[in-house]
């Protein structure tokens, strides 16, 4: 056999093998929109804490176990479980024990792709980050700051016109008696 050909096979293999095993953050979005979303955002609280940079706050194994059983390690003693769970007024995040390691992996993959996509967000006090896109609205009469903005220039702008046209008239008015 041709060796370079069984170099490309087998490289070919290992690469489509590789793809397999790795963690997609494309199945894991669609596990997070269908499971997660609703109780959690990346970025924000909703019932459950953001889960931006989680995987910072605890191990992969502690997050895999957690999402599989939460219950179980908090009556466990989990210390980490335990402050999480008290963190968020006790509510308990429901168990996803049909949950594989691999897809909640996908999951941790498109939350971390997710909160690297996210606008960062900067120390000013009184900033919501949720609120920061530009609010560019088309200029229409439904567009009513602009529209009460535009016929009130208009009304200044006539009552300037109707001033300068009296000063004029009566500037004529006093040459006139002269
Ligand atoms: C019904 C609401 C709900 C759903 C659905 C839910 N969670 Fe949670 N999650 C929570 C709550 C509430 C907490 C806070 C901890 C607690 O109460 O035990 C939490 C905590 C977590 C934590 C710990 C976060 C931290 O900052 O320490 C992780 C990780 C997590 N959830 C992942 C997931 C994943 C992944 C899914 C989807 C497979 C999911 N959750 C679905 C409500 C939910």
């Amino acid at each position: 056999m041709n060796y370079n050909r069984l170099f490309i096979t087998v490289s070919l293999i290992l690469l489509h093998a590789g793809a397999l095993f790795a963690a997609d953050p494309k199945d894991g979005k669609m596990l997070f929109q269908g499971r997660c979303a609703s109780c959690h955002s990346v970025t924000k609280k909703i019932t459950g804490p953001a889960l931006m940079g989680v995987e910072d706050r605890h191990s992969e194994a502690w997050i895999i176990s957690f999402v599989k059983g939460s219950q179980a390690m908090v009556k466990a003693g989990d210390k980490a479980a335990l402050e999480v769970f008290n963190q968020n007024n006790q509510v308990v995040m429901p168990d996803h024990p049909d949950l594989n390691d691999d897809q909640i992996r996908d999951i941790l993959a498109f939350v971390k792709e997710e909160a690297a996509n996210a606008p960062k967000e900067d120390n000013a006090p009184f900033s919501r980050p949720g609120e920061k896109q530009p609010n560019l609205m088309p200029m229409t009469i439904y567009n009513f700051p602009f529209m009460i903005a535009y016929v009130m220039l208009i009304i200044i702008m006539i009552l300037l016109l109707v001033f300068l046209v009296n000063i004029k008239s009566y500037e004529r008015h006093i040459h006139k008696e002269d």
